[in-house]
């Protein structure tokens, strides 16, 4: 450091002193020019008065005349002295002390002659510096001789030389005082943070500083300071993921973690490479007026397969969907994402709006959709829509075999019910790809299932996977029988495995799940439930006692009419609840190009409307609809202060809102009423179970819920926790991962028939 400010300075020094040296040079000789157009601006017009005065006298060759005005004219300041010569060049007069010096007569005057004009010079007789006048004398116009003013310049030289002086001492001051402000400005800082940031950092290294509201403000080291508080996060996420290892480690606990799951990815995968497709993508680019921003969908996906793909730097195939998405990606249509930190690749693919009219609205959303979900929407399947849902499988198959090249022994994880016919594509090209997919939504009884006309198709493209997963063990049996009807092949019922065409195919349950907050972070950032709930009132301009939450996308198989008319029926049938009892209902708008989507969401807001304005009084109202898209912050405070959520599914895959209201209720308060026909039902025993289509029974559920006694709140709160934290999403892509690993390629056949064939062919040997 010391090094370094004495450099500083020493530049600083040399610096400003040449800077300043130049300036005064250049400043001294605009003095000099001045001060010498100045003498002869002065000496010129006295001169010609002189030269009037003295032509008279020139015709007569007086020259005791002619001595006497150069006499009388004396000598005015700066004035050496004056010669005046005839025609011929002689000496006619002479100021006296002039005449020790002008030992010949000056070229000047001949010139100021020869040329009849005023001529002037400076020049230095000795060590004098002066400045001579020429002027031509005339008679009856013609010249008659000339006459010389000497001045003497000296005082111009000298004038130069004091002000030289001046700057010098001036450039000394100010390099001094500079140099001296510019020291202390480095001490204080500079060096003053450094040591400060360097005490920091040593502090972070041996683990008594944590956060980076101890990094220094050094805002003249602006990117270095960011750089040192990420870099503190890094460190001190590190620490504490391996505190909290070690700490799990010694309790004898296997809670999966963002870390653990990158460490057990790491390891299953060896050197494979990780690819996941899924329509949704995880990063997508909007314009904001004039800025583009990346908005990440709220989607448990995009939490469980994050931690994944940045683990092992792998690449996420998806439908490039927001406005601003191909401004942002490069010539071969990737973005490395996450955009503050990137370490992964995004591949984008595009859809025209035919297509994603066709693939995803239609055969997807308005075929597979509602044939999935038993909620009595009718499937709509059109040949044009299955042409594009094809083609779409395709597309994003191809895209996904353009990432794989060259690289040996790729792991593939297919997301949902978009891309039923990919595994089977991938797979054909590359058969050392390892396939898994996830059917994130529930699988129908084999005769529901058959009404899609290309039942066969969907089938087929799934069994090119080697692993098919489920939320839940009874979705894996229905497809298993779905197979058995449709297909010819082998199953292995005691294994849950498909055989057909060479190739084994292995249908497991893996119940997803939403990712448990640490304590710190569920405790951190707000108040209490019942001042949350009485800030949370008042912006919704409601008074209430009791408080119910609902979050739902406004989808059919939600079961939202459902919801409000076990809340209409709980206020007729226990009006004691009246006045007291307020719904909050977030209903995100969804998919509503769809007609039946877009029919629902105005069907919702006139019940909604109905039940209101049946019970509402001034103060109060039964259902608040909060008809928009909530981020993940945002309805965390409604979970935390609602005494009870309500999920009513038709149908539902698993249904992460039951999981998330229960990851965020660290004080073990509110009470889940919860749909029989969700998966999450299959494992959250302590929420109150109820068949939405029966009015009197959701009602019923809900006062049940309000009255519960707190002990017994309480104790079913803490069991459902326990589960959603040791069964969290980490585990979830941890299983899967871990189970697609464990499949061997080379079994592509039943163990049976393999063994047979390998015993016919030592028998021929
Ligand atoms: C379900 C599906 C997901 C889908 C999500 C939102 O959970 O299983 O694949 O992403 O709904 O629907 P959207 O059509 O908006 O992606």
């Amino acid at each position: 450091m010391r090094l370094l400010s004495f450099r500083l300075i020493v530049s600083l020094i040399l610096g400003i002193t040449v800077v300043s040296l130049l300036s005064s040079y250049y400043e001294v000789r605009a003095v000099k020019v001045s001060l010498r157009q100045e003498l002869q601006r002065h000496a010129q017009p006295s001169g010609e008065t002189l030269a009037e005065n003295i032509e008279p006298h020139m015709g007569k060759g007086s020259r005791r005349e002619l001595q006497r005005i150069v006499d009388r004219f004396g000598t005015p300041e700066h004035l050496a002295g004056i010669a005046i010569y005839d025609k011929q060049g002689s000496l006619m007069a002479l100021t006296p002390g002039l005449a020790s010096r002008l030992t010949a007569r000056p070229l000047l005057v001949d010139r100021a002659a020869s040329e009849n004009k005023i001529v002037d010079e400076f020049s230095r007789w000795g060590e004098t510096p002066v400045y001579i006048l020429a002027l031509p004398l005339h008679q009856q116009d013609s010249v008659v001789g000339g006459l010389v003013i000497v001045h003497d310049a000296a005082y111009i030289n000298a004038q130069s030389k004091r002000l030289w002086r001046e700057t010098f001492l001036r450039v000394l001051v100010q390099v001094f005082l500079i140099a001296l402000i510019t020291l202390l400005i480095v001490r204080w800082s500079i060096a003053g943070p450094i040591a400060k940031a360097a005490q920091w950092m040593k502090a972070l290294r041996t683990g008594r500083a944590s956060t980076r509201a101890y990094v220094p403000d050094i805002d003249l080291l602006r990117p270095l300071a960011t750089e040192m508080a990420t870099f503190a996060d890094s460190l001190n996420a590190a620490r504490t993921a391996a505190e909290k290892e070690a700490q799990l480690r010694q309790a004898g606990e296997s809670q999966w973690t963002a870390e653990r799951l990158s460490v057990h990815v790491r390891g299953k995968l060896g050197g494979s490479q990780l690819f996941v497709v899924s329509n949704r993508e995880p990063y997508l680019h909007t314009r904001q007026g004039k800025t583009i921003e990346a908005v990440v969908p709220a989607s448990g996906l995009v939490t469980a397969l994050e931690p994944v793909l940045c683990a092992c730097d792998g690449t996420w195939v998806a439908h490039g969907s927001g406005d601003a998405d191909r401004e942002t990606v490069d010539s071969h249509d990737r973005l490395r994402v996450p955009p503050e930190e990137p370490r992964y690749t995004l591949r984008r693919v595009w859809l025209t709006k035919e297509e994603e009219e066709g693939y995803y609205y239609g055969f997807a959303n308005e075929g597979l959709w509602p044939l999935c979900h038993i909620a009595h929407t009718r499937p709509t399947f059109r040949a044009p829509d299955w042409e594009h849902y094809r083609a779409a499988n395709e597309k994003f198959a191809d895209a996904v075999l353009e990432e794989m090249e060259g690289v040996e022994n790729p792991v593939l994880l297919a997301q949902d019910y978009h891309f039923a016919l990919l595994p089977r594509l991938v797979k054909k090209k590359r058969p050392d790809v390892r396939v898994a997919i996830f059917w994130h939504i529930p699988w129908p009884n084999p005769e529901a299932f058959a009404i899609c006309p290309w039942g066969r198709e969907l089938l087929d493209g799934l069994l090119g996977a080697d692993l098919i997963g489920f939320h839940i063990q009874s979705h894996c049996t229905n497809f298993l029988q779905s197979v058995d009807r449709t297909l010819e092949s082998r199953i292995e019922w005691e294994h849950f495995a498909v055989n057909r065409r060479e190739h084994r195919t292995l249908v497991k349950p893996f119940p997803i799940s939403v990712e448990f907050p640490e304590p710190e972070v569920e405790s951190a950032g707000h108040g209490s439930a019942y001042e949350e709930r009485v800030s949370l009132l008042r912006e919704l301009g409601v008074e209430a006692t009791y408080v119910g939450i609902g979050v739902d996308r406004v989808d059919y198989t939600k079961g939202i009419p459902e919801r409000f008319l076990g809340i209409e029926r709980l206020l007729d049938k226990y009006p004691e609840y009246q006045g007291k009892f307020s719904f909050i209902q977030i209903g995100a708008p969804s998919r509503t190009h769809i007609k039946r989507y877009h029919d629902l969401f105005a069907e919702v807001e006139a019940e909604a409307e109905r039940i209101n304005w049946r019970f509402q009084t001034s103060k109060w109202k039964p259902i608040v609809f909060l008809k928009r898209q909530h981020s993940h912050t945002e309805i965390l405070r409604y979970y935390r202060t609602a005494d009870l959520c309500l999920v009513t599914s038709l149908h539902d895959g698993m249904n992460l809102v039951a999981k998330e209201f229960l990851a965020a209720r660290s004080d073990n308060q509110g009470v889940l009423v919860l749909s029989r026909f969700t998966g999450a039902a299959r494992e959250l025993h302590d929420a109150l179970l109820i068949n939405p289509y029966d009015t009197e029974q959701t009602a019923d559920a809900i006062r049940f819920a309000l009255e519960m006694d707190s002990d017994e709140r309480e104790a079913r709160m803490k069991r459902m926790r326990r589960i959603v934290k040791e069964q969290n999403v980490f585990r979830w892509a941890g299983d899967l991962i871990g189970d697609l690993c464990e499949v061997r390629l080379d079994l592509h056949q039943e163990p049976s028939r393999r063994l047979f064939r390998r015993a016919r062919a030592s028998a021929a040997v």
